[in-house]
């Protein structure tokens, strides 16, 4: 059912705004670029925002002057997106799984790096192999992937679902070097002490 665009876009019907957002871009995206900063990416690198929703993360990173892409499968949410943030962004409506993104697709792919928050932990569990292999297809050799995932969802049924730090290393480390694998410590403040920040290199082929 998540795999498909209708279940989310119902999330956006009629300009809703669904629980999960928070109407700015997440506190720990701050946290995450001075990790990816210390790593070597720099303001005017490209960054790609999977499944940016109404794109606030997405408009976060082009305010510290990088070269973003908001993507997301579901039409509603780009089209808040856009009207909240305009053009000052590249939106983009495509399906993450899709292997038509990358420079002969419609979405001008490789990236430099990947900013995940809440896209990831919105996978069935059983998807996040391919999901981890879709962000190493998107990135350049050497780009990096910043994500932010719960560890604890309180016992309710995802999505979101809960990826434990183990599990998070585990899937990332056959495509991914781990540079930073931590708990977040500038979440939001219904959030604390439950997400945690990855920040990992893709490997070299
Ligand atoms: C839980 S929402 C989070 C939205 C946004 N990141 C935020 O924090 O407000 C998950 C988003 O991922 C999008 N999404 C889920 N699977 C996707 C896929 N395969 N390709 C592109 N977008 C996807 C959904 O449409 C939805 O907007």
């Amino acid at each position: 059912m998540t795999a498909h665009s209708d279940y989310w876009n119902a999330f956006y019907d009629d300009g809703a705004r669904p629980g999960w957002d928070m109407a700015r871009p997440t506190p720990v995206l701050a946290e995450a670029l001075a990790c990816a900063a210390a790593a070597g990416l720099a303001p005017g690198a490209s960054v790609v925002v999977p499944g940016c929703g109404y794109g606030h993360d997405a408009a976060g990173l082009e305010a510290e002057g990088f070269v973003v892409t908001g993507l997301d499968f579901a039409p509603l949410a780009l089209q808040g997106a856009r009207a909240r943030y305009g053009d000052r962004v590249t939106w983009s409506s495509a399906d993450w799984f899709s292997p038509q993104l990358g420079p002969l697709g419609p979405v001008p792919g490789p990236w430099d790096a990947i900013f995940d928050h809440t896209c990831f932990v919105a996978m069935d569990p059983e998807r996040r192999r391919d999901y981890v292999e879709a962000c190493a297809r998107h990135l350049r050799p050497g780009g990096l992937w910043m994500v932010v995932v719960f560890d604890d969802v309180q016992g309710r049924p995802g999505p979101p679902h809960a990826i434990p730090l183990e599990t998070c290393r585990d899937l990332a480390l056959p495509r991914f070097e781990i540079l930073h694998l931590a708990r977040a410590s500038a979440s939001h403040p219904r959030r604390a002490g439950r997400e945690l920040l990855m920040v990992a290199r893709r490997r070299q082929d």
